[in-house]
Order: C-alpha cells, then structure tokens, then sequence
C-alpha cells in the first residue's frame, strides 16, 4: 500500500529546457498542494520527467525504474515528459510498481491525477495528443531569480524523419500573446532580466492563429516594449522558418540577444531530403550569408546528427566544411539514434557505431580549435555581461555575454542582475575572464 498523504516531492528532470520548465510548472502545483523538495530516497512522491530524443535518454529511465522496484519503497512514482508520450501505458506492465504516467499534453492534470492515485490505489494515465490551452503557466516555480524561460508554442509540424518530438509533444499550439506579454512583465516585476522564449519551433509562432495577426517577430517587438527586460533569448528554430522581418528585430531591438540557434543537422543536401529538413545545403548557406549580412555581429548555433542512415564519409565531410564555413559559436553534436515510430526507422542503420564516433569526434575537435579561435579574438573586446551569480571560486562574478559566451569578472555581489561592459583580459578553458569597465 502506497502513502496516503503526500508531504515531500523529487524531480528527476531529463532532456531539453522546455522539459526544465514543464518540471518549474509542475513544482509549482505541487506547491500549492502543500508539497515541500525533499530528496529522492527520502521523497514520498518521485517523478521522472523524461526525454525520448535518443535512446540512451530513455535508458537512463528505464534503468532507474527497474532499480527503485527492487528496492520496495511505499513512495508515490511518476512518469512525465515525452517517454510518457512514447510508451503510454505499456510502462504499467514493464514496471508494476509505477503509480501514474502523465504526458506533456497533461500536466495540468498533476493535482486531479495525484488525487486518483491516492484514493484508488490504481495505476492512472493521461496521455492527449493534443495540447489544451488551459495550463497556468504563472504557478511555475523557479529556482533561478534573473533568468527565466517562458513558453510560448508546444509541439512541432516538421516531422524530421529522425524525431519523435511531433509525436511526443503533438502539433503545434502557440500560446496567445497576451499571456505571454503578461507572464513576461510579471517576472520583470518579480526582478527577472533575462528571459527565454521556448518552443520546438518558435518561428513558427502564431501561424496556427492567424486571427492574433502575431507573429514571431511581431511578439518579439511587443516583449521589447517591456521596461526592465534586459535580454531575450529564444530556443530553437527550424532554418526555413527564420524570416527577413525576424533578422531585422533581432538587429534592431535592444532587448534581442544576437545567438541565433540554426541548426543545420547534415551538410549534404541528400541527406537533408532524407532527413526531411526542407532546405538544401546551398538554401540554408544562404540564409547564413543574409543573417549575417543583416545582424553583423551575430552568433551562430546549431545541431549536427552524424551517422543518419546511408550517410556516407564524403557526405559527412560537407558537413564538416559547413561547419568550418558557418564558424558555429554553440553547437549540439550527436550520433544519429534510431527513434521508434518515426519514419527513419524503416531505412538500416547501416553506419557502425565505431564510424559515427569517428565522425562525432573530428565534428568536436574542430568545434573546439574554432572555439579556442574565437575566445582568442576576443582578448581586448568589450562585451556586455549580465552578472548572474558568484562564481564557484568565491572571487570573481558569472555571468553570460549576449552571445552565450561564459564570463568571470570582479565586481560586488550588489551588482548582480546589471548588464556590465566587461574588457576581456584571459580566459581559463572555455571561460572568459575580465575586468568591470562601466
Ligand atoms: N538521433 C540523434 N539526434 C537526434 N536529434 C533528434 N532526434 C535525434 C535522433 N533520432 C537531435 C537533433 C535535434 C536535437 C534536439 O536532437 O539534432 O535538433
Ligand atoms: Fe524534431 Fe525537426 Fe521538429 Fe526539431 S523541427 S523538433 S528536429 S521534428
């Protein structure tokens, strides 16, 4: 028999940010239950917010939940998050001891699901494919006092053959600008500096809503309109979606950070088409060449997937040389990893494991020699730092450049939360190091 009164919560939060804030949203309803953090041996209640997007993200779980069954505590368990979405109920019959399996689409439904648990004593699931726009994102809980992330659409319509996003999190919904206007000055109220604006794919913002005549760009000048926000960052964008008018308010507005995640994912345009990207290799170059010819000083990311299926090495090095050719500032790099239910899975996964680490390997030696490269420039330049935190070491400040760059500087911890110019003096492995000019 499990506990009937719940008095302490552990999140285990996997994958990506949007998976770090539903985790922030669902702390804050358990909150509001009266819920207190404890830690996972001790919590009665333990949830798992899982990720789907490789194999080993979901192994990490499923190795996990056979452990806490063999240990025979009375505690309540959950699962959340797209593993939830990929696997339903069928987890009920892997892991007997597992109390409910909540999906992304559902997490408003937290409170009404623990109370089934605890006066049924079954197994409950809530697994809706679509997103209802009935989640009250002001509850969320957040540890960090200056930056924040702020949901603005759920799901994805791409379909990339390699993904299970658009199955695990369901189609697109934008959340309506009104909301986000007024979450984003509440937390500007609260002191927050710094927000992040999430979605799977945030240019494709209120196109699913013609009637709000709100795109993304068109929310990014609303959000600039904000007094006290210092910086908008936003997180992740599909490369065909990425308008001229979006390149012009990140140029323009002040508040506009200028890393533009753009992740390419291959470098040869048959690959690309097999993976389903809609854009060449020679369409996304130049979209690269108008970003940057538009917003000069901006910073590049992306995503890479080596080893897709029929991949071959000369295919591989295009994507070396777009690498090479963009000079990526953030990168994501990953072996390729066959995904359940997608359409990728019909085609042999026919490149070794020895030759996708070959790959991998010369992708991150040549993301860090282009690293080393730019910090290196960097010795001498002015750069805006939003000061976060102390440093670990005691002496020195954190915080983030506009471009993501780390930084420590020294300055007095009253200063956390301001934007300071920061004269770059060294750097210590992939830290900056400077001094406070203003
Ligand atoms: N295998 C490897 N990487 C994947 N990604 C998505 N699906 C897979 C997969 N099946 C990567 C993509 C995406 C990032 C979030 O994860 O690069 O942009
Ligand atoms: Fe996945 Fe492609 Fe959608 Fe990104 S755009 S979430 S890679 S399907």
């Amino acid at each position: 028999m499990k506990k009937r009164n719940l008095s302490t919560y552990h999140f285990r939060t996997y994958g990506c940010q949007m998976n770090e804030l539903d985790t922030e949203i669902m702390v804050g309803i358990l909150k509001q239950r009266g819920l207190e953090e404890s830690s996972e041996e001790d919590a009665d209640l333990l949830i798992f917010n899982t990720c789907s997007i490789r194999d080993l993200a979901e192994r990490k779980v499923m190795g996990k939940l056979g452990q806490l069954g063999r240990r025979q505590k009375n505690q309540v368990i959950g699962v959340t998050g797209c593993m939830a979405m990929a696997k339903k109920s069928s987890l009920f019959r892997k892991f007997p001891h597992l109390d409910f399996v909540l999906g992304t689409n559902n997490i408003s439904n937290l409170d009404a699901v623990l109370d089934e648990v605890l006066t049924t004593n079954t197994q409950v699931f809530r697994t809706e494919d679509r997103f209802e726009e009935n989640l009250d994102y002001f509850i969320a809980h957040r540890k960090d006092p200056i930056k924040a992330h702020v949901s603005i659409i759920r799901g994805c319509d791409k379909f990339c053959t390699y993904c299970v996003v658009p199955y695990t999190r369901g189609q697109e919904v934008s959340r309506s600008p009104d909301s986000i206007v007024e979450e984003c000055q509440k937390l500007v109220d609260a002191g927050y500096k710094e927000i992040t604006l999430l979605g799977q794919n945030v240019n494709s913002y209120g196109k699913d809503q013609k009637e709000w005549n709100c795109l993304f760009h068109d929310l990014l000048y609303r959000l600039d309109k904000i007094p006290g926000l210092l910086r908008i960052r936003f997180m992740t964008s599909h490369p065909v979606d990425i308008t001229k008018e979006l390149m012009y308010a990140i140029r323009d507005l002040p508040s506009s950070c200028n890393l533009v995640h753009f992740p390419v994912q291959a470098g040869s345009s048959r690959i690309l088409k097999k993976m389903h990207r809609i854009y060449t290799k020679e369409e996304y170059l130049e979209k690269v060449a108008l970003l940057k010819e538009i917003v000069p000083n901006v910073a590049l990311g992306t995503d890479i997937i080596v080893g897709f299926p029929t991949e071959t090495r000369e295919e591989f090095e295009e994507t070396y040389k777009v690498f090479e050719d963009v000079g990526y500032d953030v990168a994501f790099l990953y072996t390729y990893s066959p995904r359940k239910g997608t359409p990728a899975m019909r085609w042999k996964d026919d490149v070794s494991p020895e030759e996708k680490d070959f790959r991998l390997k010369k992708l991150m030696d040549l993301y860090a020699t282009i690293a080393a490269e730019k910090r290196s420039h960097m010795l001498g330049a002015s750069v805006q730092v939003l000061l976060e935190r102390e440093n670990k070491d005691q002496k020195h400040l954190y915080g983030r450049t506009r471009c993501w760059k780390k930084v420590i500087c020294e300055a007095d911890p009253s200063q956390i939360g301001q934007e300071v110019s920061v004269k770059i003096t060294g750097f210590h492995h992939q830290t900056l190091i400077g001094e406070v000019v203003s």
